[in-house]
């Protein structure tokens, strides 16, 4: 079969900010615009509580990691949002005309097959352009979209998702995928800049499908992410020596141990590092340091749960109207489609006095 004429992805004003990093895979020409990866690391560590955010956790080896995660048989979460998409696909893809699929955070975009084999089978023709800061993802993604789905053009934008979202060409009717509840890493105020940002760079006749893991018993939840064979453990103390290679910091992963439970309150699993004796942790390059002090806590990862019909309500404050959900005979994972809708001023307020934050 024919590949099909290259789909430009990229707003025109944007073209010239990308590099080719890899064959088919785009990086941001320069650093990024607000923060690079060791102000973001300094800034969250030095805050009360420390904290960190989660795009730290993915160099090779932690994409690896979450890889093994994703199979083992606690973490229902990979398995059950598969069979959803299996079933769902083809619905999904019906209900959204679209031209062109971004996958945020796709990592190697296994679950995403289902849909790409829909868009060729019902239309022949498309884009794919997963965004990711996992390179060694991107290039797995790549190979296999290119093996299995020749119509498709392949665009990997290896970058966070704010530069990548804000590159994609908003006169393209675009369905912008977010699976593996990867939206629950989010606090509550970076959860609105996200959406915020994701909204106002959403063209009218674009699509967001949003995966999220629902509440449920808090004992299933703490197994998924406290696994009897510790991966969950080496996948959160891995940030440390992902840390300690970029900043040349000390950090002493024998003096650290994995401790995560599920917050009822806030509705999320916390998942953290204990230091076990009193660490002075050195960032010789940026003359910054601070005392890890024994039974202290660093705030590794966040994962929200999420009530699918609250969150359809919440999302209408940013103009996305909800358009479709998909789940599973347990009720235990969401697939939510929104279509983008202009909301004027007027609405807006009216929505605002409804939808509560919390
Ligand atoms: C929880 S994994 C989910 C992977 C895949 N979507 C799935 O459902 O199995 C999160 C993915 O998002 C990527 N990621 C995390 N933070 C990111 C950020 N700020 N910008 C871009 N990618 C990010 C990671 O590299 C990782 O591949």
């Amino acid at each position: 079969m024919q590949r099909q004429k290259e789909l430009h992805i990229f707003s025109p004003s944007q073209r010239n900010l990308w590099r080719s990093n890899a064959p088919s895979i785009w990086t941001p020409a320069s650093d990024h615009p607000r923060e690079n990866q060791a102000q973001s690391i300094l800034r969250t560590l030095h805050d009360q509580p420390r904290w960190l955010e989660p795009y730290h956790l993915y160099d090779e080896r932690g994409s690896q990691l979450f890889e093994q995660i994703c199979q083992l048989p606690e973490y229902y979460l990979t398995r059950t949002e598969n069979s959803i998409l299996f079933e769902t696909a083809g619905r999904i893809i019906a209900a959204a005309p679209v031209e062109c699929i971004v996958e945020l955070g796709a990592g190697t975009s296994k679950k995403t097959l289902h849909l790409l084999s829909e868009q060729v089978r019902q239309r022949k023709r498309g884009a794919f352009a997963p965004i990711d800061v996992s390179l060694s993802g991107l290039a797995a993604s790549r190979d296999i979209v290119r093996e299995e789905f020749p119509l498709l053009n392949f665009h990997g934008l290896c970058s966070r998702y704010e530069e990548g979202i804000a590159g994609i060409e908003k006169k393209l009717p675009t369905l912008f995928v977010f699976l593996g509840s990867t939206v629950g890493n989010f606090n509550r105020s970076e959860f609105v800049r996200f959406f915020r940002h994701l909204a106002e760079s959403m063209g009218p006749k674009d699509y967001l499908l949003l995966g999220v893991d629902r509440v449920k018993d808090a004992e299933v939840l703490e197994k998924a992410y406290d696994d009897a064979q510790g991966v969950t453990a080496v996948f959160i103390l891995n940030v440390f020596r992902n840390i300690n290679r970029l900043m040349k910091s000390n950090f002493d992963l024998r003096k650290m141990r994995y401790h995560s439970w599920y917050n009822p309150q806030w509705q999320q699993i916390e998942m953290y590092a204990i230091s076990t004796a009193t660490q002075e942790i050195l960032f010789p390059s940026h003359a910054a340091s601070f005392v890890w002090e024994k039974d202290d806590r660093i705030l590794v990862e966040i994962s929200r749960k999420f009530e699918p019909v609250r969150l359809q309500k919440q999302l209408q404050f940013f103009g996305l109207k909800p358009v479709g959900h998909f789940t599973d005979p347990k009720d235990w994972f969401s697939i939510l489609l929104f279509r983008k809708f202009k909301i004027s001023s007027a609405e807006k307020g009216e929505t605002k006095r409804h939808v509560k934050y919390e």
